[in-house]
């Protein structure tokens, strides 16, 4: 067996290719876990355990998971929405942890990040106008006075928006266009890396194809990195260059899109890989599917040792005690990084690369309407702009808006609404 040279932690996972945008180091997010009446701290939810990668310029690294392994806790990391217990972030090499005032502000401008969920994440009581141009009001010198309409309904335009919807609420848009308005307001101050939590996760798979379709339009327009967090491995196969499998707050695995895919070494992911759904009919029954044992263990107590011993068929002794290192691992025909001491390949799946078919019914294009509803809706008065994918919007008297609002006031008591930013 050949002698592994273990890296020092902070060049885990780390590569040395193109330029590095933004660089996790060694983050840890501990949560303290209070109770009884003193609030004492009796342990903590051990969220992020150590997580290092660099995202390169114009890229999208994906990161999956399953639910509870830390995925959005280390999105808030990056853009500094928390701060973290150990480790730090930083941005074309400046600590973020560091930086303060002009400096700090001036990078955070440049991280921006879009949540899962267009129904909670949009104030209702806020214009699409107000939630888009909301980020140009915090940061003025971005735009030239006066200016703030204008590039509001640039950005509409550019998330394929009815810039004339500017005066309309959150409620009068489909789930789809919403996320777009979502978008619109995390590119509005030009950042140049995107965290993307789950963004299509609470759509329907026509419109997450718009939405994963928009955003790689916007990718390749404005040269945005992306940091792109799902659980659906399929998504996250189309939109990424590489791919981080999280596990208990650690990163399992880490590589390009296909080392990952087609020659998964750490048994966690080869685990998730043989659960994706096949959707060639006569592949289903043909292909192998691992059923883990048990239930992922509490973040509060992870197992000692290699976290995912507690579930993995290849356990040994050295795994109850040694962590395994996120190292690169031979996987058959490179090497790529992965913490299994005994990390070896194993393709599950008959994976089909979604972006090598054509066409790929999926991800095609699928805002193309039909011609003849859009000369039919196109022709109603108050339609003169051109029409979206616009499933519920429907042209509301001033009456019916008034009342619309009034009934917001009345019922969404304790609705999520904006994102507060608990940044100082
Ligand atoms: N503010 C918080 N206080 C205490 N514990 C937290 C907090 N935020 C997250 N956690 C815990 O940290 C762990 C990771 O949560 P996180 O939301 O990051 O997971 P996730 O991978 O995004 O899950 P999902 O796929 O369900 O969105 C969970 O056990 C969660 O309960
Ligand atoms: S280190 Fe051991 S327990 Fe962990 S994934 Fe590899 S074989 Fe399984
Ligand atoms: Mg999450």
């Amino acid at each position: 067996m050949p002698e592994i040279i273990l890296p020092k932690a902070s060049e885990i996972g780390r590569s040395t290719t193109s330029e590095v945008i933004l660089s996790a180091k060694d983050l840890v997010k501990h949560y303290p876990i209070k109770t009884g009446i003193l609030r004492r701290t009796t342990g903590h939810v051990k969220a992020v355990d150590g997580v290092s990668f660099d995202l390169h310029k114009g890229e999208t690294l994906g990161i999956v998971g399953e639910s509870g392994c830390g995925k959005s806790t280390l999105g808030r990391l990056l853009v500094r929405l928390e701060a973290p217990t150990d480790g730090s972030v930083e941005f074309e090499g400046a600590d973020m942890a560091k930086a303060s005032g002009r400096e700090l502000r001036a990078l955070r401008r440049n991280i921006q990040i879009v949540f899962q969920d267009p129904y909670t994440s949009l104030n209702p009581r806020m214009t699409v106008g107000d939630i888009v141009g909301e980020p140009l009001d915090i940061h003025p010198d971005v735009t030239p006075k006066g200016g703030r309409r204008k590039r509001v309904q640039e950005l509409l335009d550019l998330v394929g928006l009815n810039p004339e919807h500017i005066n309309r609420y959150p409620h009068q848009f489909s789930g789809g266009q919403r996320q777009r308005i979502g978008i619109a307001r995390g590119i509005a101050l030009d950042p140049k890396v995107l965290i993307c939590d789950e963004p299509v996760s609470a759509l329907d798979v026509s419109v997450q194809a718009q939405v994963v379709n928009l955003m790689e339009k916007l990718q390749d327009e404005l040269g945005l990195a992306y940091v792109f967090i799902a659980h659906d491995l399929s998504v996250v196969r189309h939109i990424s260059d590489r791919v981080g499998v999280m596990y208990l707050g650690k990163l399992a695995e880490l590589g390009e899109e296909d080392e990952v895919y087609d020659r998964p070494t750490h048994p966690y992911t080869q685990a998730l890989l043989s659960a994706v759904p096949v959707p060639d009919p006569t592949l289903r029954g043909k292909r192998e599917h691992i059923v883990l044992q048990g239930d992922v263990p509490s973040p509060a107590n992870p197992p000692a040792g290699c976290r995912f011993h507690t579930r993995c068929w290849k356990a040994q002794e050295r795994c109850r005690t040694d962590v395994p290192e996120l190292i690169l691992r031979p996987d058959g025909r490179g090497e790529h990084f992965s913490a299994c001491h005994y990390a070896e390949p194993r393709a599950v799946v008959d994976t089909v690369d979604v972006t090598d078919v054509e066409p790929d019914e999926r991800f095609a294009d699928t805002d193309v309407r039909d011609p003849a509803t859009i000369a039919a809706v196109e022709g109603q008065p108050g339609m003169d702009g051109p029409v979206q994918d616009a499933e519920g919007l429907v042209e509301e008297t001033p009456e019916q808006r008034a009342a619309d609002m009034s009934s917001l006031t009345m019922h969404d008591e304790g609705h999520p609404g904006k994102v507060e930013d608990p940044r100082p």
